[in-house]
């Protein structure tokens, strides 16, 4: 589509090397309305909830923890969606081909914080439930700028980084290896995120 092979390619080499890489442009005018007017639509239908912490069994919402609202996409039933869906196949096909891992299943969900709300410091994974691997984030902040806050910051090895939320950026990292947490916003901020879940070796054979 609109990304070519070798702009792939050194998405995945920087994510191989960094366990984080950005890429802004990443989605076109097109495809950010479209996300946009989808987004818009769910939260005038009220159909945005309070996100949680943790996996089914132990799930709890807390906004000391986090205080943004959510929906989750389906493709069957978001058609509008189904260009980014699309795009999201082309990724995986690349992290397939050029970083070797082994995908199968995905989820996404748009995300709002209100002015004023945050995500404290954390990792994509749940105790009892650990095969997210890839974290993807587009953010969808049109006039985002210096002040507004709601930066991701990432933890790295050596120094820490800032990431803007600006729109069209995509950010992908390793789900298990980047600690990362979202400074307050005082605007609010809108992005769409999801994770690459990890095929296990059994998968598709009947164990017992
Ligand atoms: C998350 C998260 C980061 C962001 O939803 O787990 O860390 O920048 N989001 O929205
Ligand atoms: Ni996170």
């Amino acid at each position: 589509m609109r990304f070519e092979e070798e702009q792939w390619i050194r998405l995945m080499d920087d994510l191989a090397e960094n366990d984080y890489v950005t890429a802004d442009q990443f989605i076109d005018d097109e495809m950010y309305t479209r996300i946009m007017n989808f987004f818009r639509e769910k939260e005038e239908n009220d159909q945005l909830t309070k996100a949680g912490i943790g996996s089914s069994g132990e799930f709890k919402v807390d906004s000391s923890v986090r205080g943004d609202f959510i929906y989750w996409l389906e493709r069957d039933n978001d058609q509008k969606m189904e260009t980014f869906f699309s795009l999201m196949d082309e990724l995986v096909d690349a992290l397939r081909k050029y970083c070797y891992l082994s995908l199968s299943g995905s989820e996404f969900h748009i995300a709002k914080y209100p002015a004023g709300s945050y995500y404290k410091k954390h990792l994509d994974q749940f105790n009892n439930r650990s095969n997210r691997m890839i974290t993807v984030l587009l953010y969808l902040n049109e006039n985002w700028k210096p002040g507004d806050g709601g930066e991701l910051k990432i933890y790295g090895k050596d120094q820490n980084i800032l990431v803007e939320p600006v729109a069209r950026r995509l950010l992908l990292f390793k789900s298990d290896k980047i600690e990362h947490e979202v400074l307050v916003t005082r605007v609010p901020r809108y992005s769409l995120t999801g994770w690459l879940l990890h095929q296990p070796a059994s998968f598709g054979f009947v164990l017992g």
